[in-house]
């Protein structure tokens, strides 16, 4: 599928890149679009994702990965360690023209390889879902993530972890955090 649009590939991106302006703002527009849509109704309107200082400091940290078609920037995750033996991706987006054609699995699979070339014996994610109804593009999440090896380990109430972030909510909502083993030969 990604063949029809190009040569997919995926890189950590260099710290450098923060001053490339034109990268930064298309990967927050990006990472915005995408959330806006998965998790459309749980925000209060205007809610966004990310910024550009927030995420010009996790180029700088070296946590994104980029996916590009081509020279064209498509996606990107957020890759990070969490402690010695477990790290956690998050920010998980994919341009809606590309959904669907192997984006967001070159960029998990990206993420779990950083991590377990740095050591790590666990990836870890977090999924956020309404606590009053059920959001079908979190659905098809949760069976993806369970299909690609991940499995639910624990369910929290969002407000009581997260009280300054929770106000920007729309609905109660939990988060459940998911992890998968990352064996040597995966
Ligand atoms: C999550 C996201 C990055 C996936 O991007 P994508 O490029 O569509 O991903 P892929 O094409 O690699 O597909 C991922 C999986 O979903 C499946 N899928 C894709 N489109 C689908 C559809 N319309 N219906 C059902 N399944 C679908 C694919 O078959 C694939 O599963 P597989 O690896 O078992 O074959 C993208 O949907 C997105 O940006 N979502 C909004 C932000 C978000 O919710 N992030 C994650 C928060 S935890």
């Amino acid at each position: 599928m990604a063949d029809e649009l190009g040569t997919l590939v995926t890189d950590l991106l260099d710290p450098g890149v923060v001053e490339d302006a034109a990268l930064v703002e298309r990967l927050v527009e990006i990472v915005n679009h995408a959330y806006a849509v998965g998790e459309a109704g749980m925000w209060v309107a205007g809610t966004k994702r990310v910024g550009v200082e927030e995420l010009r400091g996790l180029i700088r940290a070296s946590e994104i990965v980029a996916a590009r078609v081509d020279d064209r920037v498509v996606g990107c995750v957020r890759v990070h360690r969490l402690d010695e033996a477990v790290w956690g991706f998050g920010m998980l987006a994919a341009d809606s023209s590309v959904h669907g054609t192997g984006v967001g699995r070159a960029l998990v699979a990206a993420a779990e390889e950083h991590a377990r070339s740095a050591g790590a014996a666990e990836m870890q994610l977090e999924l956020l879902v309404p606590g009053d109804r059920v959001q079908e593009s979190k659905v098809r999440l949760a069976d993806w993530y369970s299909r690609a090896g991940y499995r639910a380990v624990d369910s929290r109430d969002f407000a009581e972890d997260f009280p300054d972030l929770a106000t920007s909510l729309a609905v109660a909502c939990d988060y459940q955090i998911w992890r998968k083993p990352l064996s040597r030969g995966d």
